[in-house]
This record gives structure tokens, C-alpha cells and sequence, in this order.
């Protein structure tokens, strides 16, 4: 934690960090890839401080953190909310194909992952041409990503990838260096891939922390590995909840997120009975957001298999009990 980031040991753990994440995500030669700050919440300013030309871009609706980002560029240009799950209370993925965006829009930006109503986009939309920025904060890491369908993704590190406090930005090269007057330095990705992101002093120990988490992706077996683990914890819990008489899922089949799995029983007293016995059982974290209520199983790239599996005996233990 006392090294200098302008230290040799330091420089290698960083490129080493950069050449592992590139392998393992499989980045094309002609994307830049960045470790900042200020977290995916900065990203929702830069990203049109950076990205506008004709100030427009349109953006879809799918949660909280969408809405913050596409705030955020209502500031600096015209956005066109291109499609919304607001109608159902962000449980499902909206519909998009090449029609749905705008002609002149300067990018797209979809948050891949919903992290609070747990949905997530299965592919990339079909921009038709369209630079296609994505959030991938609550789903980096968790699957594989053909990342030559984005022009930019950009992930707080602190759900797959280590302690908070780093941003990862992977753009593709050619979007760099149009940033509008106005941009403050901080913000501008010309600065920082000029500066090879140490224009300031970079958050080092997380970026150390994330390269043994990239190291430890790579001898997991990679994305192809994490994913089809992924894919067994949340099927394991979703299938759980669609034969349980008590409990429901609350997103729509053909949206589930594979990272949070939000799930209900209907009566909030119920639910807050589930949440208070799980605790005591030791499986914490378990309440959905502040914003929707319900339950939240959250089942992180660390979280193991049998995390889930205690998880589902104790739902239907519960069930059992509470019948
Ligand atoms: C999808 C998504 N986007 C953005 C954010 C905000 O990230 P940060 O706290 O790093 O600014 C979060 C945080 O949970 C998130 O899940």
C-alpha cells in the first residue's frame, strides 16, 4: 500500500493487471483499457462529456442506475429515452433492434445489468451502427462478453472485481480525444490514456486486489468457466422460487439477471420475517434494495455454489414453516 505508483514494482503489477484483463475479456487490440475513480458514477458524466459530437444520444430505461446515467447526459445534450420498463416497475428487458435507435444519436447506453431489479440484457442490441455504451458494474466477469459489440463498457470494481474505489473503462481507441471543452481534466480519457491512467495517483491497492482477482479469473478457467457457474447458482435459486408456492421471482424469465436474484412472497411482513430468520442463520445481505423491498440474493462471482445451496434449503425450510 506505501509503494509509488511511479515504482517499477508498481508498473508491472499494473500492466500486469491490464494484460490479464485483456485475456481473459478477450479485448480486441484497438480498445484502450483504463483503471480509474469516482466509480460507474462519474462514468455517467464522462461518457457524454466525452462521447457527444451532434449532443444526442439515446438511452434505455431499465432501472435506478440508468436513470442517474442518463440524468447525468441530459445535462450536456439531448436524450432520447428509447425504450423504458418503467410501465412494470423495471422487471423486464425492453425490446430493442436497429429500428429503436435514433439515426443521429452520437452513442447508445443500456445498463447491461440491473443490479437493484435483477434483470440483464442477454446479448448486445443491434444498434445499427451506433456506438453501444454499456454499464456493466453489477456483471463484469460474470460470463463471457463479445466486447467488439460495445464501443465502451466501463464497471465499478467492488461486485466482481475487487475493493471499491476503482473504475474499470475499456473503449474502443477511436472515441478517445473528442471530449467537449468543457470537460474538466479528471474527466477526460484523452488525459488519462495519454497518462496511461496515472495522470493522478491511481487507487493502487485495488488495482493490485484486482489483478490477483483477474489472476484467479484466468486459473478459474476464465469467463467460459465463471459463466457456466453463474449460470448453475442462479438457475439453482431460480428454479427454487418458480416451484415454491410462497415465494415469487420478481423478474420477468426472459430478464433474470444471473447476478441478483430479487425475489418476493407478496405480504411485507412476510418478508421481513424471511429476512430477519435468514440473518440469524447467517445468510446476510439477503434484503432487496431500499427502493423495492422484497429479498436480494446478490451470488457474486465469490459467492460459491454451496452459498446457494444453503440459501435454497433454508427458503424452503421457510416455506415449510410459514405455510
Ligand atoms: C449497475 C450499476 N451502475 C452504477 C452503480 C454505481 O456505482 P458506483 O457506486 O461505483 O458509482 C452501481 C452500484 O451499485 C450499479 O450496480
Amino acid at each position: 500500500m506505501e509503494m509509488s505508483h511511479r515504482s517499477k514494482s508498481f508498473i508491472d503489477i499494473h500492466e500486469r493487471a491490464k494484460s490479464d484483463l485483456k485475456e481473459i475479456m478477450l479485448i480486441p487490440d484497438d480498445y484502450r483499457i483504463m483503471f480509474l475513480q469516482g466509480g460507474a458514477s462519474s462514468q455517467f458524466s464522462m461518457v457524454p462529456l466525452n462521447l457527444y459530437v451532434n449532443k444526442k444520444a439515446d438511452y434505455a430505461e431499465t432501472g435506478s442506475f440508468a436513470k442517474k446515467a442518463l440524468k447525468e447526459a441530459a445535462r450536456y445534450g439531448e436524450v432520447t429515452v428509447i425504450a423504458s420498463s418503467a410501465d412494470k416497475n423495471y422487471s423486464y428487458i425492453p425490446k430493442l433492434d436497429a429500428s429503436s435507435f435514433s439515426k443521429d444519436a452520437d452513442y447508445a447506453h443500456i445498463t447491461y445489468n440491473n443490479t437493484i431489479y435483477g434483470t440483464r440484457f442477454s446479448s448486445a442490441p443491434d444498434t445499427g451502427g451506433i456506438p453501444l455504451v454499456t454499464d456493466m458494474s453489477s456483471c463484469i466477469l460474470s460470463e463471457p462478453c463479445d466486447v467488439s459489440k460495445f464501443s465502451l463498457i466501463y464497471a465499478g470494481a467492488q461486485k466482481n472485481v475487487g475493493p471499491a474505489g476503482l473504475t474499470i473503462v475499456i473503449i474502443k481507441k477511436e472515441l478517445i480525444g473528442h471530449a467537449l471543452d468543457i470537460t474538466p481534466a479528471m474527466f477526460n480519457y484523452a488525459l488519462h490514456d495519454e497518462n496511461d491512467s496515472m495522470y493522478n495517483t491511481p487507487p493502487t491497492f485495488a488495482i493490485y486486489f484486482a489483478g490477483l482477482v483477474f489472476k484467479w479469473a484466468k486459473d478459474f478457467g476464465g469467463l467460459k468457466a465463471l459463466g457456466a457457474l453463474n449460470r448453475e447458482k442462479s438457475s439453482l435459486l431460480y428454479d427454487c422460487l418458480d416451484n415454491s408456492a410462497l415465494f415469487k421471482p420478481t423478474a420477468q424469465k426472459d430478464s433474470r439477471s444471473i447476478m441478483n436474484i430479487t425475489f418476493v412472497t407478496g405480504d411485507k411482513d412476510k418478508d421481513a420475517k424471511f429476512v430477519k430468520e435468514a440473518t440469524q442463520a447467517g445468510l446476510v445481505n439477503i434484503k432487496g434494495h431500499r427502493s423495492v423491498g422484497g429479498m436480494r440474493a446478490s451470488v457474486y462471482n465469490a459467492m460459491p455454489l454451496e452459498g446457494v445451496k444453503k440459501l435454497v434449503d433454508f427458503i424452503k425450510k421457510f416455506e415449510t414453516e410459514n405455510k
